[in-house]
């Protein structure tokens, strides 16, 4: 695929683009990893009388990121023109777009899912999906499968699969793909990532944030939605899909579709032991009392679900999910817990029980991976061989990160798809995800308290890793 070097930002104006787009395409050019001939095309729904207007409003939103990079941020503003479009305007779109038109561009979608459709449209209309032309959309992809599914086909009659681009930022972030090479690059690990020395699999993304600012949002989406559906099902599939036989886009989002179409659904008969929502009250996190979030919607900002696959490899392992806003703590970690070993020789059998091996492999805000193991390394010679834990520790200092999304641009540029999802994928994540909303609606679920900084509802603390638990003081 040829390196693009035209981008059309569309929701320029919104939270996202300013959080981080800019500031990744700031990053970008400073550091020269843009095309020399890089152009783009802000666009959004309010309107500026001139592309100073619109580089000034800009400069002043983002602040420190403008000025502390001011060079890049003035040469990447002269290659910056701004158009008002509302997206709801097919043949709107079609004629605001035109003096673009003439050369390929990437399109990228920085809105609410809603306008997907009309805006593809508009686009293809407008001739700015024609080949070699690619559409990126920001998460989510619709509500449920439905809307997913009428999303896709729209995209399917405008452009081809291969040329579209659909985000989950999760996949940009270095930590995250390093799961899939710690996976894929060891035999020691190879041997073992099985139902038959796994016991369980813990995968927990918690936020100290709120839903700050985005209520209106929120009270449409809740945590399942919002971050089961995408970031927390992409850790999932990356660690429990079959190794791909190549590392090309779609071998690889072939095996993780495969596992998102073995989840097994839940039924409103186990959506009392196997979930809990829960939504966070008055609190304290960090030191600062935070409000509640108060909404009428019943939307939860807490899930745990206890997952199965159904596959020959994890038949019969838990994987239990937690994500939650305002929690304790911002940690991201996946927990491998594996099996006793089959015979134990030694003093306190309970022990193999007590401290079986475990791989925690933490991915925020820091990287570390520990690896738990069981021996009697400082024991003076005469006693009796006891075991006691210990960990084979791998903390290495983090090179500074960039944002996900600098990542993310620059592959959607070259035309790579492989940190992206495919439209199976996000399909197959949605009806796994419609059977736990509909069975929450069927066994009228109750949306549980927790007080903000706290890790949770008290009726999902058998959902945290025991890594989780340990810390805060056996629970
Ligand atoms: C977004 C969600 O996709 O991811 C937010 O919409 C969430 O609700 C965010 O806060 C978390 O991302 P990160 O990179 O801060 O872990």
């Amino acid at each position: 695929m040829p390196m693009l070097d035209r981008l059309l930002l569309f929701g320029a104006t919104g939270d996202l683009a300013r959080r981080y787009l800019f500031p990744s395409l700031i990053h970008l050019w400073r550091d020269r990893l843009l095309p020399p001939g890089f152009q783009l095309v802000a666009a959004g729904r309010q309107g500026f009388d001139s592309d100073e207007a619109f580089r000034n409003w800009l400069q002043e939103r983002l602040g420190r990121e403008a000025s502390g990079n001011a060079a890049a941020f003035a040469e990447l503003m002269a290659r910056t023109r701004y158009v008002a479009v509302d997206l709801q305007d097919e043949a709107g779109i079609a004629d605001a777009l035109a003096p673009f038109a003439h050369a390929p561009a990437v399109s990228y979608l920085s809105t609410p899912p809603d306008l997907f459709a009309p805006a593809a449209r508009g686009l293809a209309r407008a001739g700015l999906l024609d080949a070699p032309s690619r559409l990126v959309l920001e998460k989510p992809i619709g509500h449920d499968l439905g809307s997913a599914r009428a999303i896709n086909a729209v995209l399917r009659r405008a452009l081809d699969e291969t040329r579209v681009f659909r985000i989950d930022h999760y996949l940009g972030k270095a930590p995250v793909q390093n799961l899939m090479a710690l996976r894929l690059g060891n035999t020691l690990l190879e041997a073992v990532w099985h139902r038959r020395w796994i016991e369980s699999v813990d995968i927990v993304v918690a936020e100290t944030a709120g839903v700050d600012g985005r209520e209106g949002y929120y009270a449409n989406y809740g945590a399942l939605r919002d971050m089961v559906q995408n970031h927390v099902l992409q850790l999932l599939a990356l660690i429990a899909m079959e190794p791909p036989a190549q590392l090309d886009a779609d071998a690889i989002r072939d095996e993780k579709r495969k596992v998102l179409r073995a989840l097994r659904p839940l039924q409103a008969a186990d959506v009392g032991r196997y979930t809990v929502r829960g939504r966070y009250g008055d609190g304290v996190v960090a030191g600062r009392a935070v409000p509640g979030f108060r909404h009428h919607a019943p939307v939860e900002t807490f899930v745990a679900v206890e997952a199965f696959i159904d596959n020959w490899r994890w038949s019969g392992v838990p994987f239990r999910l937690v994500t939650g806003k305002r929690l304790a703590e911002r940690a991201t970690e996946v927990l491998v817990c594996f099996r006793p070993v089959s015979h134990w020789l030694f003093e306190r059998p309970d022990a193999a029980r007590a401290a079986p091996n475990r791989m925690r492999i933490r991915l925020q805000p820091e990287e570390h991976i520990e690896l738990g193991l069981m021996g009697s390394l400082s024991a003076p010679e005469w006693a009796a061989l006891e075991l006691q834990p210990m960990a084979l520790d791998l903390q290495m200092p983090s090179p500074q990160r960039r944002i996900a999304y600098e990542r993310l641009l620059v592959d959607a540029l070259k035309g790579n798809q492989t940190l992206f999802v495919r439209d199976d994928e996000v399909e197959a994540a949605w009806s796994w995800i419609d059977s736990i909303s509909s069975a929450w609606a069927a066994a009228a679920t109750p949306v549980l308290p927790y007080p903000a900084g706290s890790w949770g509802p008290p009726e999902a603390q058998r959902f945290l890793p025991a890594s989780i638990v340990d810390e805060i003081g056996g629970g």
